[in-house]
């Protein structure tokens, strides 16, 4: 029954003034994919949903809903007739109006009555855990309720196409996982096609087929949650995505199974690298599990302990560089102490040559250390 909502955007630019918010965007999601799309605060995510909800006119490129090309050069569809569900960070409900006016709205706009429109609320409601609700008001309900309500208003047009703005950013963290997993279990039920927008990438991780990192306006980077983890494009992914460290190093020679030999300051390692990665200069991002304490390897001295429960986070001090490990209980070390290091794994990232000055090739604790931790 329901319409083939794959979604393709190519070029896609748009310009306020001197800012390019959305830079030139390539994108393929498939029918029923989960796409999220992650990035730091300005990078433009907001900006290219308002496009695909047809809120915003490109200045260029080409925007397709399924087989429909819905922006382009000479065409542009007006959002109430491209057919998506849209949920924006603010749930924006109407306050004077039940829970069952705002999530039957959209229908009486559409002309919906009787029977059909009672029982399409109810299905709604019901889809989100609210039956029974529908005679409260907004103010009467929980944060977690109201998000669940804007959810719900987007739900009761059967839309195959849902873009998704934040919507669990004002939440808290059991509110959080417990909507996570709502969204999980509705995608898998309606098979709908998901745009969610999200700075949090423990969610993006946690819901996506595949997370596109924004910077700047530009897409860096399209990949599935794994890949994107073990296989970062840029230094800005490598550094945005989980905990690590990027080392400056040389690549030396290519070993077997597709890993290269690389030398750095205090020391040598066997490591992952893209198919053909020549020698020279390079950015190794070494994550947490890649590092072993031992009897052998690059001697460092702890900086930072820090409980995670379970395991503890430290940050060990090589010649200058900050690698962040995971230790389990009963092994961990205090501030000052010296310590061994071995580099036993690793990605080197595939950067352009512009991406190696040396601001990115420094370490950037803000950047390289930020937490993955879902409770962040
Ligand atoms: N209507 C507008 N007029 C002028 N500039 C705008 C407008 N909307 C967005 N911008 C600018 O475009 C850039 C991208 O904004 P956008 O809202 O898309 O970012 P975002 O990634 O959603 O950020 P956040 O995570 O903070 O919500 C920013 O520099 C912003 O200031
Ligand atoms: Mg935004």
């Amino acid at each position: 029954m329901r319409e083939m909502a794959g979604l393709t955007l190519e070029g896609v630019t748009k310009r306020f003034g001197s800012t390019t918010a959305v830079d030139a965007v390539d994108i393929r999601v498939a029918d029923g994919e989960f796409l999220a799309v992650l990035g730091p605060s300005g990078c433009g995510k907001t900006t290219l949903l308002r496009l695909i909800a047809g809120f915003e006119r490109p200045d260029g490129g080409t925007l397709a809903i399924g087989n429909t090309v819905v922006s382009g050069p000479r065409t542009f569809v007006p959002p109430e007739r491209r057919r998506v569900g849209i949920v924006f960070q603010s749930y924006a409900l109407w306050p004077h109006m039940t829970v069952e006016g705002n999530v039957g709205y959209p229908l009486r706009t559409a002309g919906v009555k009787g029977g059909a429109y009672r029982a399409r609320v109810e299905a709604a409601l019901a889809s989100v855990g609210l039956t029974g609700y529908g005679v409260r008001r907004p103010a009467e309900l929980s944060g977690g309720q109201r998000q669940r309500v804007a959810l719900a208003r987007c739900l009761v047009m059967e839309p195959s196409l849902m873009l998704l703005d934040e919507p669990l950013a004002n939440l808290d963290v059991h509110l959080r996982a417990s909507m996570e997993a709502e969204f999980a279990a509705f995608h898998a039920k309606t098979r709908a096609t998901m745009v969610y927008i999200t700075h949090d990438q423990s969610e993006a991780m946690a819901l996506a087929d595949r997370i596109a990192v924004m910077d700047g306006g530009r897409v860096v980077q399209v990949a599935t949650p794994r890949t994107l983890y073990r296989e970062p494009a840029t230094a800005m992914v490598a550094g945005f995505i989980g905990r690590g460290a990027l080392v400056p190093v040389t690549v030396e020679t290519a070993e077997d199974g597709g890993r290269v030999r690389v030398a750095w300051e205090r020391g040598t390692a066997i490591v992952r690298a893209a198919p053909g990665r020549r020698p020279g200069p390079g950015l190794l991002c070494v994550r947490p599990e890649d590092l072993a304490v031992g009897e052998t390897g690059a001697p460092g001295t702890v900086r930072r302990v820090v409980y995670k429960g379970g395991a503890t986070a430290v940050e060990v001090d090589v010649g200058g560089v900050t690698l962040a490990l995971s230790v389990p209980e009963g092994a961990v070390p205090h501030p000052g102490q010296s310590l061994r290091i071995a580099v036993t794994d690793g990605w080197i990232v595939p950067a352009a040559a512009d991406d190696l000055t040396p601001a990115t090739a420094a370490f950037r604790p803000e950047a390289a250390v930020r937490e993955a931790s879902p409770a962040a």
